[in-house]
């Protein structure tokens, strides 16, 4: 069997094509009122080629897409850093995440042959003008459409974006623009960084990535809820008691907090991937499928949350488990590159509320947090109680669990008659897991449909700079506050499920944890 991918699943000859028939099926949907003109030429530029994100994400996703036929032909790569680099070395550095399989060497080498690699310096004119002779040479043609990816820390920005604008654009196509997160690091940052790039850039032009947007689970929640009467018409603070969105991962910083700690776990994936999940969570029915209507609801949805206080939150920082192995026996703060009296959140819950006529006083949990017990991203959807109890207290909540990863699955729990002679009830589940219903279907990496949604023009799965703004509004006070007083948050062990308050929390705000069922995945 070949190695699990990037997104753990795992492939083999015969399931690369059927992959590659279902991807490209995806993508004339993705594509729909995109035409690629084969003729054009298209140059996809990486900014910070060298760099750990180029190596492990970027790269790999442009392979894979060149492999599945899903670019336009004309497409060529060209990266762009510091470093004096050839392509030959640059591959190397690349090889270990790219996932090639034997017979794939081929179209590997003619991957490899359509790249150009750049050196030059993020200030100044000099380098940007050779990038720019080195892609009129690429596309020898007088018209080529180009996309100018960002993978670079926030410190050289504005400079690399100054210089594209005047030096790399392409006058006779189109071009776009992708940047990754941090987009600031509160409200007047996150300002001055959009105030810039709209100076620069058309908003249509400008792809901020926030790579949970192109997750299977996620993509999937407009469709769940837009599409099944049952659901739509229970999706309310009538039926709904609570929604709790959590994010784990069982590792901690593994020796790499300096970037970590300067941001914490609110700004790394609560303000940005679970903010994003809730929205979609929690938006009214856009009037289309459009980008700009479906972003118009969600930044409705923002609009209605007040700013969070202290009140709101449970903060927490690992320490370590003398009883674990390797990583798990060190604290965050034993992390060489963290200062060692921070202060800085590794675990964050917050209960947000949303003021409106569909979902006021229902709570709307967002609980993240790195060195917990498991790897796990998922959307739990918890009905009321049923009133007029008959079962003698023995019945429990009815919960929608839509499982983000890993294991992509739907899942819905409910009480059934212990099956047989007896009259007792019992908790179950109508399961849709995936990798059961779709055993033949490739999900592809959140990089891939996003990366190709920037080919196609789909800013459906970006966020818009009026939602960045709704979302710092939000944090940015609970932020400056965490700082200014260097807040202590509560110490929880590595690999435990995080501190106690937490649940403590989760149950003040009418979310019921039974602790009497487990999911068990069917494959497994
Ligand atoms: C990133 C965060 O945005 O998301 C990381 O900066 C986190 O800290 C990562 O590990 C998680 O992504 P995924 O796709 O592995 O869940």
């Amino acid at each position: 069997m070949e190695p699990a991918n990037k997104n753990g699943n795992t492939t083999n000859e015969e399931g690369t094509l059927s992959r590659i028939i279902k991807s490209l099926k995806s993508v004339e949907m993705v594509c729909e009122g995109t035409h690629f003109d084969g003729d054009i030429p298209h140059t996809f530029i990486t900014f910070g080629a060298s760099g750990d994100l180029a190596k492990k994400k970027i790269y790999p996703t442009l392979w894979w897409l060149f492999r599945d036929n899903l670019l336009p032909k004309s497409t060529k790569f060209c990266g762009y850093s510091r470093s004096h680099l050839t392509v030959k070395e640059l591959r190397q550095k690349c090889e270990p995440y790219m996932n090639v399989q034997k017979n794939e060497m081929e179209r590997y080498e003619q991957f490899w042959s359509l790249n150009e690699y750049v050196a030059g310096n993020y200030d100044g004119r000099t380098g940007y003008e050779f990038l720019t002779k080195t892609m009129e040479e690429m596309e020898s043609k007088s018209k080529a459409n180009r996309i100018f990816y960002l993978a670079l820390p926030p410190s050289v920005f504005e400079n690399v974006t100054v210089h594209i604008k005047n030096i790399c654009m392409s006058r006779n196509g189109w071009n776009r623009v992708i940047i990754e997160k941090p987009f600031g690091r509160d409200a007047a940052s996150s300002k001055a960084l959009s105030d810039h790039l709209a100076s620069l850039f058309t908003e249509d032009q400008i792809y901020r990535i926030d790579h949970y947007l192109g997750k299977e689970m996620v993509q999937n929640l407009m469709t769940i809820r837009f599409a099944n009467k049952i659901l739509s018409s229970t999706w309310n603070r009538e039926n709904i008691a609570s929604v709790l969105i959590t994010f784990k991962e069982p590792f901690g910083t593994q020796g790499r907090g300096g970037y970590f700690d300067e941001f914490g776990i609110i700004r790394d994936v609560m303000q940005n991937h679970l903010l994003q999940i809730l929205t979609l969570v929690a938006m009214e029915k856009p009037v289309s499928c459009h980008p700009d209507d479906i972003r118009d609801e969600k930044v409705k949805v923002l609009k209605n949350i007040r700013s969070l206080t202290l009140d709101d939150m449970v903060l927490g920082q690992y320490i370590g488990n003398p009883e674990g192995e390797g990583e798990a026996k060190l604290s965050y703060l034993d992390d060489k590159t963290v200062s060692k009296d921070s202060t800085t959140p590794t675990y964050a819950l917050a209960v947000l509320e949303i003021k409106n006529e569909r979902w006021e006083g229902v709570p709307f949990i967002l609980r993240c947090g790195k060195a917990l017990n498991e790897r796990k991203a998922e959307v739990r959807i918890q009905y009321h109680d049923v009133s007029g109890d008959i079962f003698e207290g023995n019945s429990k909540r009815n919960e929608l669990v839509i499982r983000v990863q890993p294991g992509e699955a739907l899942y819905f729990k409910m009480m059934t008659k212990s099956p047989g002679i007896t009259f007792d009830i019992e908790e179950t589940e109508m399961d849709l897991t995936y990798e059961h219903r779709y055993k033949d279907s490739y999900l592809p990496d959140a990089y891939e449909r996003l990366i190709l949604d920037v080919f196609c023009g789909s800013l459906m799965h970006f966020v818009r700079s009026d939602e960045l703004h709704e979302a710092w509004r939000i944090f940015t006070p609970i932020l400056h506050q965490i700082e200014k007083e260097r807040i202590k948050p509560i110490p929880y062990v590595y690999g435990s499920r995080g501190p106690k308050e937490a649940n403590k929390k989760c149950e003040q705000s009418n979310f019921k944890y039974y602790g009497s069922y487990v999911w068990k995945n069917p494959e497994k």
